[in-house]
């Protein structure tokens, strides 16, 4: 485990841990001295390819979007999802995270399941691949988005994975979307942080999806909160350019040779 790993681990109990997701560069560089954690994450196929499903994200489309983040990225620990059906058994998870790792230099992985994926995840860090766990809702496989813990066997068998994924090796689980009082027991159960998307303030830490939290992505979802309207600063200040290039304002000899 790398520095940034163990010291990323070292703030469960003392500081609560701040996530926020990037695809790109100049994102990545803002929110990166804010930051514990920056994640690559498939959400990039909703959020920026309007694709129906995280399915059809692909190994390649996360791979160009993570080098460019990489060169926003300084202090914060890199985290790379796996997508959908990179990782259906050991050998075929150990080829796609090595080339995640060498082509990108992110710190560690991110894979969703609990029970299915633990002799991979036990896989991967033999091989010295860090992994982060995601539990809860699971977008890569979900049938449906609604909250999980709703009764006690999907309590327990949430509860029982994350012991799992703790034992397996991961350093850190996404508890995403589960109901409050389950956040907490599984926050209070194992050592490694968890860090929560619509799972209550139990967690160590929050994730969001940056273009949610600053109003780039138009989406209406509980645990959102929008922080900005970026979106409208944007179509202010190009409103303000069409005004000036059409009353031929812009260029000025100030912007010319
Ligand atoms: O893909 C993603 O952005 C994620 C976060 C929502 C945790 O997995």
């Amino acid at each position: 485990m790398n520095n940034k790993i163990i010291n990323f681990v070292k703030k469960k109990n003392k500081s609560k841990i701040i996530s926020l997701t990037a695809y790109s560069k100049n994102i990545a560089s803002i929110i990166d001295k804010h930051c514990d954690l920056i994640l690559v994450g498939d959400s990039l196929g909703s959020v920026l390819y309007n694709f129906s499903s995280s399915k059809k994200v692909t190994l390649e489309m996360m791979i160009e979007h993570s080098k460019s983040v990489r060169m926003g990225v300084i202090k914060s620990l890199m985290v790379v999802d796996m997508p959908y059906n990179t990782y259906r058994n050991t050998k075929e998870a150990l080829k796609n995270a090595k080339k995640i790792i060498s082509r990108t230099k992110c710190d560690a992985v991110k894979i969703e399941g609990g029970k299915k994926v633990y002799q991979i995840v036990k896989t991967l860090i033999k091989n010295k691949i860090p992994v982060m766990g995601h539990l809860g809702i699971l977008p890569q496989s979900a049938t449906n988005f609604k909250f999980k813990g709703k009764n006690t066997t999907e309590r327990n068998s949430i509860l029982r994975d994350s012991k799992l994924l703790e034992e397996a090796g991961v350093f850190s689980i996404v508890l995403e979307c589960i109901e409050s009082s389950l956040a907490k027991k599984i926050t209070k159960t194992v050592s490694i942080p968890t860090i929560g998307i619509g799972a209550s303030s139990h967690c160590d830490g929050q994730v969001l999806v940056t273009d949610d939290l600053i109003g780039l992505n138009k989406i209406s979802a509980r645990f959102v909160k929008k922080y900005s309207n970026i979106g409208k600063k944007i179509n202010d200040a190009v409103l303000k350019f069409k005004q000036d290039v059409t009353k031929v304002k812009f260029p000025s000899k100030k912007h010319s040779y």
